[in-house]
């Protein structure tokens, strides 16, 4: 068969199957997977589409014939199996209509058995016999195009086309007789050859549907904690350009209480770029600011931005009774008394992704309490605005946050033992901020948030891109099984 004929057919179908396809908005979580990430998905479905048609059986095919001198001749193949495949070259393309998978040049082994009888008037007995037989194709082209598209928040990915065409063939009989050997040729190539067609064709639509199915069961959220749930619903259809996809997913942090959906978050249209600083990288993933924004409105919604502190690090327990010199009259009031710091946050933190970190500024209300007996009795409130910058790096399948603190300036709201010598609480503040607050929410973003990715695989030499307001994941995708059997061979 001409080795065309696959782009003669799958062709056409590119121009017929006109989609529109809509822009990703309201996505604030985009993933845009490259080139090179297509070409390793290629190599993934291929390795898989092989495994799924290796030992497949074929149904048996029986034929008869007129043999000349030997009479009629009832021959039946039986246990066809490919017994291996070898792919050539293959190819992926993406259009606005679909992505092509092309395969061509590909050799098949199969194995069969044969066995035949004859009758004639000449042979009244009859004779049989039977044995293996092998079977080599050359050349054989497999293509098929699917297309993906947003059904109700997840991606459903349909089969347009698809087909299979056996190159050249040839047979090899163990045993056997010259004239079956010349009936194979001429009455069976044709029906080995549909019946490998059909059974590989078989295989494509039910590895289609399997692939469909894992879509549909991935999750539209993933729940991180008792407070937040990621809202992964995908947004808009995937958009298919000649060398990418990019999707978009909702992105964003909701309360589990209260299933509000989140409000006031807009983005202008999402430009869809796979650019990674030049460094060829299989997937791109940006996450706009908005979804640290919601994170940091759904955990102080939550009044999860709270901290009780009644001994700084390093240092004895807090009492009244050290405090004596600095505040002489709260010594005067509450005599050798425990106290303790009511840390919250008075507001969600400001986060902004900018040219070079993320920024978060974080207001924080810093009530001290005196614990006298079971009462625990505020005395003075002070207030203090922290800047902070957030270094973003990736650790296993998440982004972690670090934070350092750039500069903080602090207000007394309010006292009732008195006027409070700002700079002692500028110095106690910068104590607090630095042993206790800062390492307290660094503990707390060290468990990170997680980039949605496929079970079974995980991120290789990932970079990460500041662009305001997006802040950007390059990185490569490999299977985690692939990475321990590097690891075991490399240290054998
Ligand atoms: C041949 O196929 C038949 C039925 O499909 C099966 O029962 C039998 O075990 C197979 N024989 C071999 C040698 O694979
Ligand atoms: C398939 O056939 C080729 C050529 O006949 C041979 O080199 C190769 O070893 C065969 N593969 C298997 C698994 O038998
Ligand atoms: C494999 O493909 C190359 C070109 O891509 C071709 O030259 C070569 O003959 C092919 N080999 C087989 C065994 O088909
Ligand atoms: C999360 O998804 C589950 C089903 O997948 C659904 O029952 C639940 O209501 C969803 N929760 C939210 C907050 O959307
Ligand atoms: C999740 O995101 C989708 C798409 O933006 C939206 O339609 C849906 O209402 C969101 N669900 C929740 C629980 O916020
Ligand atoms: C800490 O302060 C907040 C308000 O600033 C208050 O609502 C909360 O009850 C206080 N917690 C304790 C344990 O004192």
């Amino acid at each position: 068969m001409a080795p065309s004929i696959i782009f003669s057919v799958l062709c056409p179908l590119l121009v017929l199957t006109c989609g529109y396809v809509q822009p990703l908005e309201e996505g604030f979580i985009s993933g845009v997977i490259s080139d090179k990430g297509l070409e390793y998905a290629k190599e993934l479905l291929i390795e898989k589409g092989i495994a799924s048609i290796l030992m497949l059986q074929l149904p048996e095919i029986e034929n008869s014939a007129q043999v000349p001198l030997v009479g009629n001749a009832k021959v039946v193949l039986s246990n066809i199996t490919i017994t291996d495949v070898q792919v050539n070259s293959s190819s992926v393309k993406t259009g606005e209509n679909g992505i092509v998978l092309v395969v061509s040049g590909a050799i098949v082994n199969l194995s069969m058995r044969w066995r035949y009888t004859v009758s004639s008037w000449l042979i009244p007995i009859g004779i049989s016999d039977k044995g293996t037989a092998s079977v080599k194709v050359t050349g054989m082209q497999v293509g098929l195009t699917i297309n993906l598209r947003n059904e109700e928040g997840s991606l459903k990915l349909s089969l347009l086309d698809y087909g299979c065409y056996v190159g050249d063939m040839s047979i090899k009989l163990d045993g056997g007789v010259s004239w079956l050997y010349q009936l194979l040729v001429d009455a069976f190539e044709g029906n080995i050859a549909s019946a490998i067609e059909e059974g590989i064709s078989e295989k494509i639509k039910e590895g289609i549907v399997k692939l469909d199915n894992f879509l549909e069961s991935l999750p539209k959220n993933i729940s991180l904690d008792k407070t937040a749930t990621l809202n992964v619903s995908f947004v808009g259809n995937p958009v298919l350009s000649s060398s990418s996809i990019a999707i978009a997913i909702n992105g964003l942090f909701t309360e589990k209480k209260e299933v509000l959906v989140p409000q006031g978050y807009h983005q202008k249209e999402l430009k869809v770029s796979a650019a990674c600083g030049g460094l060829p990288k299989m997937i791109k993933v940006s996450i706009h600011e908005n979804v640290f924004k919601s994170a940091s409105q759904v955990y102080f919604n939550a009044g999860k931005m709270q901290l009780i502190v009644d001994q700084l690090p390093g240092q004895a327990i807090l009492n009244t009774a050290e405090w004596r010199f600095i505040v002489p009259e709260l010594y005067k009031r509450y005599p050798n008394d425990d106290m303790q710091l009511n840390i919250s946050m008075s507001s969600p933190p400001v986060i902004q992704v900018t040219y070079q970190d993320v920024g978060a500024t974080i207001l924080v209300d810093i009530t001290i309490e005196v614990l006298e007996d079971v009462e625990v009795i505020p005395v003075a409130s002070i207030s203090v605005e922290i800047s902070t910058s957030c270094a973003v790096e990736i650790v296993g399948n998440g982004i972690v946050g670090r934070l350092t603190l750039q500069e903080f300036s602090t207000y007394l709201k309010w006292s009732k033992i008195g006027k409070l010598h700002m700079r002692l609480i500028q110095s106690l503040m910068s104590s607090v901020l630095r042993t206790v607050v800062l390492p307290y929410l660094n503990f707390k973003l060290k468990r990170g948030f997680p980039l949605p990715i496929i079970d079974g695989y995980g991120f290789q030499n990932a970079i990460i891109l500041y662009n305001h307001p997006w802040i950007a994941v390059c990185t490569d995708v490999f299977f985690l099984e692939d990475y321990y059997l590097g690891q075991q061979s490399s240290s054998a």
